[in-house]
């Protein structure tokens, strides 16, 4: 985080939500005469700044008034690994968003994560860097869209660095690293990077303000730009809807409901053939038939979990999308997406780790490899 600092010398630097201090210790060690300061609300993060003989504040980073007791205008650099997941106060929500100039667009939803980067943006001085871990729901999710937009437009982002699964201990969770220059103009062309487990760094990957507001993952950018593009299933005229059943509650019997436990493997795939002995539900549900491609929307390597129809009927669950394409589409279609490069884009295609999922919309807008 410190290395992906873009400005040179930094008279102070400011640690937000600090903990154990690991940030403002790397700070401290990069820059050994600038003035570094942790906050945090836990009053025993004040021994580790203690140790390390910083100045400390425990203090509520959801404090309207926190930039206030820094004075001046504000701070050359602010780190921050924000706490992932719970909502933020909503008296303070508002009002530090509005301050920090993040609250001109509808559709934001409301986290903790997304507070403790306004705050940093509050407590930077224009022209500071702000470097921040944002989550893989802030970084790349279809609900905060609005968020990165607002960012990418009021400021220049410097880089934004995808980290491996397993960098936080006692979670799998995915992070990036998000580096930029306060109220500097927005940058057109962002530089997206990806270090990998081993500690190696792919190429960048350079996308345009729009792209970078879709998504920052460099992985999902990296796949569509590789190889040929191709066209995406909507321009295939596919029509993809989500299974309407959940298992268990349906009055269904199990053999006529799929489940993502019922992908097969192999070369039963590409042509799956399904029980058709049951009644066919009257009830108006979602029924997968001869033709149709079946596409786990839920769970840990889904992107393996594709198969044909090749005869018969099934009633997908909720966690399954069903693909249909016009005419005979639906074979080919399914060989291109079990192929090495179909799977790897499904892959880049999902979003979050571990248990991952693929939206509907993604999947039709999906560059094929063909
Ligand atoms: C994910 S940890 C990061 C710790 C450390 N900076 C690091 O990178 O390992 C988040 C920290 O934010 C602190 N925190 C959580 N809510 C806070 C709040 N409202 N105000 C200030 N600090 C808070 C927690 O006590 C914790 O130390």
């Amino acid at each position: 985080m410190v290395r992906r600092v873009s400005i040179g010398a930094p008279g102070t630097v400011l640690d937000l939500g600090s903990g154990s201090g690991v940030l403002a210790a790397a700070a401290s060690k990069m820059w050994p005469t600038a003035r570094v300061t942790t906050v945090d609300v836990d009053p025993a993060a004040r021994f580790a700044s203690l140790v390390l003989g910083l100045d400390h504040l425990t203090a509520d980073a959801t404090d309207f008034d926190l930039p206030g007791r820094f004075g001046g205008n504000g701070v050359d650099v602010v780190l921050s690994n924000p706490p992932f997941g719970g909502l933020p106060p909503a008296a303070a929500f508002a009002g530090i968003l509005a301050a920090a100039g993040l609250d001109a667009i509808d559709g934001f939803a409301p986290s903790l994560e997304l507070l403790f980067a306004a705050q940093a943006l509050r407590l930077a001085r224009p022209g500071g860097a702000v470097v921040l871990i944002l989550s893989d729901g802030l970084a790349t999710g279809r609900r905060n869209i609005a968020a990165r937009r607002a960012l990418l437009g009021a400021h220049g982002i410097a880089s934004v660095t995808q980290m491996p699964a397993g960098s936080f201990r006692r979670t799998e969770a995915a992070g990036f690293v998000l580096s930029l220059i306060k109220g500097a103009p927005p940058s057109d062309q962002i530089e997206l990077r990806r270090v990998r487990v081993d500690g190696r760094e792919d190429p960048p990957v350079v996308v345009d303000s729009a792209e970078a507001a879709t998504r920052l993952d460099h992985g999902f950018h990296a796949a569509i730009r590789s190889g040929r593009e191709g066209r995406c299933l909507r321009d295939l005229g596919a029509s993809i809807v989500r299974g309407s059943v959940e298992l268990g509650s349906a009055e269904l019997p199990r053999e006529a409901i799929f489940h993502t436990t019922d992908f097969p493997s192999g070369d039963v795939r590409s042509a799956l053939w399904l029980p058709c002995g049951a009644v066919r539900p009257e009830r108006r549900v979602v029924v997968a038939e001869r033709g149709d491609i079946l596409v786990a929307r839920l769970g840990r390597r889904l992107e393996d979990k594709v198969c044909h129809v090749a005869g018969g009927w099934t009633v997908p669950t909720s966690a399954v999308l069903r693909v249909r394409l016009p005419g005979e589409g639906g074979s080919a279609i399914a060989k291109v997406l079990m192929t090495r490069a179909g799977t790897a884009r499904l892959a880049a295609t999902a979003r979050g780790t571990g248990a991952r999922m693929l939206g509907r919309e993604d999947l039709l807008t999906m560059p094929l490899p063909i």
